[in-house]
Parts: C-alpha cells; structure tokens; sequence
C-alpha cells in the first residue's frame, strides 16, 4: 500500500477506533501524502509497497478521514493494540513517526480512546473524591509544599522543614523530582523521619496531613520503596512519570497499593512545549489517567510553568472529563506560585485542585512556618471572597508574603 492509500475522506470512525488528532508540516509530500504516511507508518505500511503483505491486513490499516489545514485527524483500529499495554500504543501514534525525514514537524495534539481500551487499564484508585476522603477537606484547594532546597538537605533537616510546612498549614508536603535516595538523604530515613514529623504535627493541629515521598527509581526498586511507605505507615507516594516511563508506572499501579500516587512529569516539556511538533501535555495527561494517577502537575498559568491558559485548561480536561467512568484526578499547580497568586490561580482551576509552593512558602522572611500560614491564610481568604489585601490587615503572615511577592502592596 502506498501513502496516499491511507487516506479515505469519507470514512466514518467505528466507536472502538484510537482517533488521534495531529497537526502535520510536510516538508516533500503535499499533506494528503504526508497525513498518509503517518496513518502508514504508525500502523501497518512503510515507504515501500511489500511483497509480504496479506489480503487480511488491510483491515488494520489506519485511515486519515479528515484533513482540515494541517490538522489532521486519524482513526486506528482497535486490534492493532495490545490492551493494557500503554507502551505499545504511545509506539504506534507518538512513534517512529516524529522522525519522518519528510516532515517538517508533526503534534500529536489530542488522542480518544475507546472505551475497551481504556477498560483494560486501572485508572486511578483515588481521584479527587478518594483525596479528599482522606484528607477530610472538601471545600477548598488543597495546599502543598515541595521541601526546599530541593537537593541537598539532611535527613533530620528535611523532615523538621516538613513539621514546620504541616503545622503551619499545609495539607501535603512532597519531596522535589530529583531527590530519590542520595547519600545526604536517604529514602528509609527520610520516609521514616518525615512520616514521624507528619504525626506529630496532625496530633498538634488536629488535621489530616499527608507526605508525598518521592519513589521513582528502577521499577523493583520502585515498587520495593512503595512498600516500605505502605509499611511505615504512608498514604501516599510520588513517581516522576516521564523519567520512569508509562511502563514503570503501570506495574506500579498494578500492585494496587493503597498508595495515592502523584505524578511529577519533569522533562515533559522537551517534547510538549514546541506547539508544532512533539506531543500534547494533555496526550501525557489522558495516558496518566488511564494508567491510574491520582494527581498530576499541569502547569500553573500564573506561576514560572510556560504553559498558556489554553494548554493548561486542555490539561485539566483531560483530568476531569468524563472518560469511560474513570475517576476524576486532581490537578496540580506548582511552579513559581506564592500566596498573592492564589485568587487568580483559584478562579482558573477551580476548588478542586492542589496549589503547591515550594519558594513561595520556604522563602517567606519570617521562616517555613509563616510561609504556610501566609498560604493557607490567602486560600481562606479567598474561599471566603474576601481580597488578599483586606485580609493581610488581620494576618500578619500573608501581609508580609504580599510585600515580598506581590504587586498589589
Ligand atoms: C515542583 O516540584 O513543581 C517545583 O519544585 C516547584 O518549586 P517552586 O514552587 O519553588 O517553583
């Protein structure tokens, strides 16, 4: 078959086809060649007509049934995909295909799975109704902190900088991305440590606190780091998803533990943030549900993230609509944030999502402490629609976060 024998214009998608939708630069074809190229060489063709192709296998030929501009809409059937088997898929659509010498630049901007395909996988245990059962909030963004420095801190340091972040006001606090297990600070101890400061400070604030260890390393190693929080006592873990990979994190989310797990996707952006040629973050986002995360960080508008409203917005779409009865994930805004953010942040997201601070918390002159309660102090004052700076004249800590980092002072 060649390229352009992908193409049918007026094919109509079954419901258990894979629809991708890809924006497509050709650089020698015109983009009916071009569009059939992807369809070919994401599924059954190559450059070249074969001589051990089969009447059978034109079935599983995708079709490009829409060309509008360069964007391109693509349906594959289901039976080219193993199910349960996410690796598999993302080599199909978000594969060889990027490095198609005829292409100035391929996106893939959206993918809708059909509802068979999504069934094989867990999807997320906790979602945001699981969270916040357990957190015992319901009316408000959840706050979170990342330890900082984000490498580098003693074991004995790391855990009193969490106290202090919970019994000023944080609901979670998480270890940073590229703190694993390195000689200043050791998984077993940190684990052990933090969950310990984590229990005296909800025996002295009587809230619920949850502490987010980062376990992302080799997948046994993983999974083994997974049981040692399960053990110690932990209700939650952290995985950088695309450093691990899709398939790490499903065998972590097979074990079904009773670990809420948050998703940090450093290194995204080396192939999201081109909008004209790479992936989508809400093509990673919808993997990660379907997979079975139950938080994901999706950029912040308002924050250091580069995300446009519009990209982000897309990304909690891709958390929050209905998909095949999968469970809702929260969204996570982290990345340059501090309180006098937080009206703006909570207006675009919403209250259901989690508005973590890792410099706008720690970098409060008055100590980790304050820099929570100034946090915690702004999502009151918001949830109570009262602004920032009216609610600064009562309390001291969000005043003072306000002259450091915000305008309106
Ligand atoms: C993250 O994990 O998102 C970053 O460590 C955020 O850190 P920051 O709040 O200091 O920008």
């Amino acid at each position: 078959m060649r390229y352009e024998d992908f193409v049918d214009l007026k094919y109509e998608p079954a419901h258990t086809d894979v629809i991708c939708d890809f924006t497509i630069r050709p650089k020698e074809f015109d983009i009916r060649k071009a569009a059939g190229g992807v369809a070919a060489e994401s599924s059954i063709g190559t450059w070249t007509e074969l001589t051990t192709t089969k009447h059978y296998l034109k079935k599983l030929a995708a079709i490009v049934f829409s060309i509008n501009g360069a964007d391109v809409k693509v349906a594959y059937p289901i039976e080219l995909f193993e199910p349960n088997n996410m690796p598999n898929l993302l080599s199909s659509i978000s594969g060889n295909i990027f490095g198609l010498r005829a292409l100035e630049s391929l996106r893939l901007r959206d993918i809708h799975l059909p509802e068979k395909l999504i069934k094989s996988f867990r999807g997320p245990k906790y979602g945001i109704e699981g969270i916040r059962r357990l957190l015992k909030v319901y009316d408000r963004p959840l706050v979170g902190t990342i330890i900082k420095p984000k490498l580098g801190l003693k074991t004995q340091d790391h855990a009193q900088v969490a106290y202090e972040a919970w019994i000023g006001g944080c609901d979670m606090v998480k270890d940073d991305e590229n703190l694993s297990s390195q000689k200043f600070n050791p998984f077993e101890d940190r684990v052990m440590q933090t969950l310990e400061s984590r229990d005296r400070a909800e025996a002295e604030t009587g809230e619920r606190k949850t502490y987010m260890a980062n376990i992302t390393a080799e997948t046994d190693e993983m999974v083994k780091r997974a049981e040692f929080v399960l053990e110690q006592g932990g209700e939650y873990v952290m995985v950088d998803i695309i450093t691990c990979g899709f398939a790490a994190l499903q065998t972590l989310r097979k074990r079904d533990f009773n670990l809420v797990i948050h998703a940090h996707r450093a290194g995204h952006a080396a192939f999201t943030k081109n909008p004209a040629h790479g992936i989508s973050m809400n093509v990673i986002a919808k993997a990660a549900r379907i997979i079975g995360v139950d938080q994901l960080h999706v950029g912040t508008v308002f924050g250091k993230m580069h995300e446009t409203r519009k990209e982000v917005r897309a990304n909690i779409k891709a958390l929050k609509a209905k998909m095949s009865g999968l469970k809702q994930v929260f969204p996570v805004a982290s990345g340059g944030l501090h309180p006098g953010l937080v009206p703006a942040l909570t207006e675009f997201f919403g209250k259901d999502c989690v508005i973590q601070a890792g410099g706008g918390i720690h970098g409060h002159k008055k100590g980790t402490v304050a820099g929570a309660k100034a946090m915690r102090q702004a999502v009151d004052a918001t949830v109570k629609r009262i602004p920032l700076r009216k609610f600064a004249q009562a309390h001291k800590e969000l005043r003072v976060a306000l002259q450091i980092w915000d305008k309106v002072l």
